[in-house]
């Protein structure tokens, strides 16, 4: 019978958290499958305490040690489960990474998620934020997943409609926060390409790149590894976690305001109002670039917060509240961190 996952006490958890903080967990365990998911659950230590999945660690700010347990989701496995003419259910294990399954899905010739292409983290951690980039979202392709309810051990399977996605959203950031464990995630993706180039940048990377005609999923793929890295630091390289902020939504009326006063303002229209970049309003209030010791606001992507190596938790945080500041102060807007803070 194979061991018992071990629970190890005071582990740093520096390099599982992609901003590089050198915060210590006061107790630490990984589990590779459900049955060892449901040991660890079971000790009285980790029923007692307060607990903590991580994934990849790339969308996480921790302020101080972690006084709770730990579980790392190792949980691996990428299969096609079936198809038909048209699409294939492909299932990935929670702890797989995700970019990894976004290769598998490339070389079994399948689409859908190849703009998501390069996104740090797992599989598991891609539906609670409802993950997105250069004009595709998690949803898009989403058909199902499987997750373990803390207070019984029980398996549930949640469609997409249960899982209440909406812009970086999902249930389980909001009414079932911390109840379930996500374990396996189904996507449904297709046999016959379908490019997405609505994202401006991709259609012109790919001319940079020499691709002429039809794109395939692979070169769509390119183009947006191709981009990422010419915006947002590599986590191996500089600290980080990608965005920083949503992106905030206004009114219309609001929105006619602003842009009277500063004409240059973007805005993307949605159900209800207008999405402004945040990235847009955080440079015009001077802070794209700026450093203050070890951190500060990334030089290529204002939305982007930067641990240039030896940065405390709490001073990012603070950083992050003087630039809400700013930007209520000169725009009347509201950012809203993206980034779970702990
Ligand atoms: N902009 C600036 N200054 C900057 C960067 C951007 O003014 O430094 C303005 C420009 O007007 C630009 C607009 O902001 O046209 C949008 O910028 P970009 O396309 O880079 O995207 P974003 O809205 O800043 C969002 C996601 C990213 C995702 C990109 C691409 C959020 C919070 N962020 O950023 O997601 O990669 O779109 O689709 O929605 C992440 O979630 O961690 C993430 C990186």
């Amino acid at each position: 019978m194979a061991p018992a996952p071990a629970l190890e006490p005071n582990v740093s958890l520096r390099s599982y958290n992609t901003f590089g903080l050198d915060v210590k967990a006061r107790w630490f365990a990984r589990f590779a499958s459900v049955k060892e998911l449901r040991e660890l659950l079971n000790r009285p230590e980790v029923q007692a305490a307060d607990k903590l999945v991580l994934g990849g660690g790339s969308n996480l700010l921790f302020t101080q040690d972690y006084e709770g347990v730990v579980l790392k989701n190792e949980i691996r496995g990428l299969e096609i489960l079936s198809q038909n003419e048209d699409t294939a259910l492909v299932r990935a294990g929670a702890g797989e990474s995700w970019h990894g399954l976004v290769q598998y899905s490339l070389d079994q010739d399948l689409s859908g998620i190849e703009n998501l292409s390069l996104i740090p983290g797992t599989v598991g951690a891609a539906p609670l934020q409802n993950i997105g980039a250069y004009g595709a979202e998690l949803k898009d392709t989403f058909e199902q997943l499987e997750a373990l309810e803390i207070s019984t051990g029980q398996l549930r399977t949640f469609s997409a409609t249960e899982c209440g996605f909406g812009y970086r959203e999902s249930v389980f950031k909001g009414p079932l926060k911390n109840q379930f464990i996500v374990t396996s995630v189904v996507l449904r993706l297709h046999r016959q390409a379908r490019p997405n180039v609505s994202y401006g940048a991709i259609q012109t990377t790919l001319e940079d790149l020499g691709v002429a005609g039809e794109p395939t999923p692979r070169h769509i793929s390119e183009a947006v590894m191709h981009i990422r890295r010419s915006k947002l630091p590599d986590p191996a390289q500089v600290g980080n976690a990608g965005s920083f902020f949503k992106n905030p939504e206004v009114s219309q009326p609001k929105y006619d305001t602003l842009k009277a006063q500063y004409p240059d303002l973007p805005g993307y229209p949605v159900p209800g109002g207008v999405k402004v970049p945040a990235a847009w309003l955080i440079e015009q209030c001077g802070w794209k670039g700026q450093r203050r010791g070890q951190h500060g606001v990334h030089d290529k992507q204002a939305l982007v917060l930067v641990n240039h190596g030896g940065a405390q938790g709490q001073d990012i945080r603070d950083l992050a509240h003087d630039i809400i500041a700013s930007v209520r102060e000169k725009f009347g807007i509201e950012l809203h961190p993206e980034v779970n803070i702990l």
